[in-house]
């Protein structure tokens, strides 16, 4: 008998950013976050897990090399509470396997380029808790998954989700309320679309994890983020995505992506994620909406930046090619754009990303 499953997830990029942990080890935030997933094909990451009585110990394999799996580390934690769920079950059904008593080898590959600078830890822990929850043939829901995926890196509980999630920061001590929910699916908004503009895919001088701890330690902006703005924007942003309100969606967005990046400046010593190429996009997207608003119309992008330079724009179908065009006509270097929604028709120019 094979006990064996495949589980794939993709990436999500956020809105109102997660950045502040109050409880490291948990991965328990210091607020609410919401996310939209990418649900293209192109951006995923795929894990197959095996449980067999012969393995001698638990095994990872990423992008074909093999990974060590810290003891008490962040994969090391995700394992064993899926095993945990997976000996709940065998408790409850002792007919079934008892698979949580074999090691398991784990093998995931993601489908886009490490150099094209995305994170793949929210895709690639949100692929390992799906494909060992289908391994073990659980019962969980998404949600309850995000549980165990938060504590392999916060932003892979949105990637549970595809469309529209929020992560609720929750209040318990134990984290059993931090969990991702579902504001909206996919369907709800199909004409919504992210771009990425790759500017850099340099590893990023400062890690996620070790950036927003700095913070939380140093920064009296991030308490005025967390207590007195981030609640709002959380209501205002879901509420727009439930009515499809382009226009708030945008404002919030780039008015998140700005703050988080303030907060990061307002770290000591300083963060600085964006370059002069970042800026330069965040500029021209100002200018676009400029128009646009003069001639007395909504904003018709967005964009908005993570730990690193690359930029994320947020728009509307109808406006991808004028953006794309834009783009490429302001940074000529701008040569490898795949036409991932069809609107170049089959000679569109090639690669998955904006470089
Ligand atoms: C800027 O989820 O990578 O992308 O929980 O320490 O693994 P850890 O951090 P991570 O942080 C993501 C930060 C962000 C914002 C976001 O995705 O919400």
């Amino acid at each position: 008998m094979v006990y064996q499953a495949t589980a794939s997830a993709p990436v999500n990029i956020a809105c109102i950013k997660y950045w502040g942990k109050r409880d490291t080890k948990l991965i328990l935030p210091t607020n609410d976050s919401l996310s939209v997933t990418l649900d293209q094909d192109h951006l995923r990451s795929t894990t197959t897990s095996r449980a067999d009585p012969s393995f001698t110990k638990d095994r990872l394999w990423l992008n074909g090399t093999e990974e060590e799996i810290k003891p008490n580390g962040r994969t090391a934690t995700c394992i064993a509470e899926m095993k945990r769920l997976r000996a709940d079950l065998e408790a409850e059904k002792p007919n079934e396997p008892k698979l949580s008593q074999f090691y398991v080898h784990i093998a995931s590959k993601n489908n886009f380029p490490t150099a094209a600078g995305l994170a793949s830890s929210a895709s690639g822990f949100a692929a390992l808790v799906k494909s060992l929850a289908s391994l073990y043939q659980l019962p969980s829901t998404p949600s309850e998954l995000s549980l165990i995926a938060r504590q392999g890196s916060g932003s892979a509980c949105r990637s549970l989700f595809g469309g529209f999630v929020a992560w609720e920061m929750g209040s318990s001590p134990d984290g059993s309320d931090s969990l991702a929910v579902e504001i909206a699916p996919r369907e709800h908004w199909p004409e919504i679309h992210a771009l990425i503009c790759v500017v850099s895919d340099d590893k990023k001088g400062t890690s996620s994890t070790s950036g927003m701890q700095r913070t939380v330690e140093t920064s009296t902006l991030l308490q005025h983020r967390i207590k007195h703005v981030v609640p709002e924007r959380m209501k205002v942003i879901s509420e727009a995505i439930k009515k499809r309100d382009f226009n708030t969606f945008a404002k919030i967005t780039m008015q998140d992506s700005n703050q988080f990046h303030a907060v990061a400046l307002d770290t000591d010593p300083p963060i600085f994620y964006m370059n002069d190429v970042s800026r330069a996009i965040i500029s021209l997207i100002v200018e676009y909406n400029r128009v646009s608003v003069d001639a007395g119309g909504p904003l018709k992008a967005a964009y908005t930046y993570d730990a690193g330079p690359n930029a994320v724009i947020y728009t509307l179908k109808e406006n991808v090619k004028e953006i794309v065009e834009l783009v490429v006509n302001y940074f000529p270097q701008a040569n490898q754009f795949k036409d991932p929604f069809g609107l170049f028709g089959s000679d569109g120019v090639q690669g998955n990303v904006v470089t």
